[in-house]
């Protein structure tokens, strides 16, 4: 088995692929990256010849360096009931699949499961990864903890909800108070520790179980704090519905957050499948980001989000695989769902096939777009000098349909492959910082 640099500084020899934040690709059959001690990258190009060529370097050859992958939205309770419940309408599947177990995530729950769910996103290959907790403060406490000790670069926020909440034991006079002082505890805690690898985001889950006031004083909260804020939007038709009766003042869904001061470039929207012409125009004035759910939005039959028409909008987007909403945890799986219901859209005569993704678009929407969607595009999404070196290594061999196949050369075919055929095994390691992160499982290992 090749040997693996632990923590920096190291040198790697490998195939390289990495959207670049000047809009192109770095595209090296065979190069070298290098990070120096403190994990950040020195160099990412072409092996040099010659004298050049560092003295010791870890021959990952032919693993392809990537950056990690960026998941904008997704739930640790949830994971265990991932692939449950297709079928059911969102209002329903949550009352069935979701609020039982956010229920029993409790500080001991947290402490066995947030470690094996980033090692789980790890192996995966996302590196950056973007979380609901549950209702708990100690449960979201632990689970930070957990991300702390793993190393991943993590953003979570304790659920907020003060209509319909599955807390049975609090008095409904003390919710939104509790609540609120119980999110800036762990905003105090937690947001920017370890030098910023780890994040709070205030998090009211969606406007059917928050109140107008909780939406607003949570939104107060995160400015304070410069924290993120995340919600739940326009998903599904019972919902919006019900967020129509809800808030019969509102011009629409996306106004009940406006009107909480609540949309700016730390606000993360998830799914936002349905919106107006109205919402999306006022989404990219705001510059709030939209996390694009696609696997979730097609296993609860959400709908169809018309991802050409956002971009086309000058909207931020990035990817979230939506645990359990969506059944996969990888963002490879969620790129092909996005890509087949682009398929879907382009068929229907939805969509124009001018507006479609291309493989190596998906590839960026997934890293350097979500970091963007961050303001990390910066520190972290591509390879490049004087980001942080948080990286995956794929063995492309695992995406050939038959065993021992070359690898395409071909940049643009090399991502078709990972993005229409990922492997739950193909990715071999991943870092934050250069620091080597429990859960993918090394190379080797194929025929
Ligand atoms: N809307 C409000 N809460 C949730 C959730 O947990 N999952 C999904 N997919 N949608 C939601
Ligand atoms: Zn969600």
């Amino acid at each position: 088995m090749t040997p693996l640099p632990s923590g920096p500084p190291f040198a790697l020899r490998a195939r390289i692929l990495s959207p670049m934040a000047d809009g192109g690709w770095l595209d090296e059959l065979d190069g070298l990256l290098e990070v120096d001690a403190a994990g950040r990258i020195l160099r990412a190009a072409a092996w040099p010849s010659g004298a050049e060529a560092p003295a010791s370097v870890f021959d990952l050859r032919p693993h392809v360096l990537m950056p990690g992958m960026v998941d904008l939205h997704t739930h640790l309770p949830q994971i265990p009931n991932a692939g449950l419940g297709s079928g059911l309408d969102l209002l329903t599947w949550l009352d069935r699949y979701i609020f039982p177990l956010e229920r029993a995530y409790d500080r001991s729950v947290a402490e066995h499961q947030a470690p094996l769910a980033f090692r789980a996103f790890a192996a995966a290959g996302t590196t950056t990864v973007v979380a609901y907790s549950a209702l708990w403060e100690d449960s979201t406490d632990a689970a930070f903890a957990a991300a702390e000790a793993h190393g991943i670069r993590a953003v979570i926020g304790k659920v907020m909800m003060d209509r319909l909440t599955y807390d049975t034991e609090i008095e409904p006079g003390e919710i939104l108070e509790t609540s609120l002082r119980q999110s800036e505890e762990l905003a105090s805690r937690w947001h920017g520790a370890d030098a910023g690898r780890l994040s709070y985001a205030f998090t009211p889950r969606f406007a059917v179980t928050c109140s107008a006031e909780m939406l607003r004083e949570s939104a107060t909260l995160a400015a304070r704090h410069g924290a993120y804020w995340q919600t739940h939007i326009s998903e599904d038709a019972g919902e919006m519905g019900e967020v129509a009766r809800l808030f019969p003042q509102a011009r629409d869904y996306l106004d009940v957050y406006d009107t909480a001061g609540a949309l700016g470039a730390r606000t993360i929207l998830a799914h936002a499948i349905h919106l107006s012409a109205r919402e999306v125009a006022r989404v990219v004035e705001t510059e709030a980001r939209v996390a694009h759910c696609p696997a979730s939005n097609l296993f609860l039959s959400s709908g169809m989000m018309p991802l050409g028409a956002y971009r086309a909008a000058g909207m931020e987007l990035g990817l979230g695989s939506d645990l359990a909403g969506g059944p996969e945890i990888s963002i490879f799986s969620v790129m092909r769902a996005g890509a087949v219901t682009q398929r879907v859209l382009e068929l229907t005569g939805t969509a124009v096939r001018t507006d479609a993704l291309r493989p190596l678009d998906w590839i960026r929407l997934g890293t350097l777009d979500g970091a963007r969607a961050l303001g990390l595009e910066g520190t972290v999404g591509s390879l490049e000098a004087g980001r942080e070196a948080d990286m995956i290594a794929i063995d492309p061999r695992f995406t050939s349909p038959l065993p021992n196949d070359d690898p395409p050369e071909a940049a643009e075919d090399l991502a078709s492959r990972l993005v229409f055929r990922p492997h739950p095994n193909m990715v071999r390691a991943a870092w934050v910082r250069g620091r080597l992160l429990a859960g993918p499982p090394g190379p080797g290992g194929i025929g």
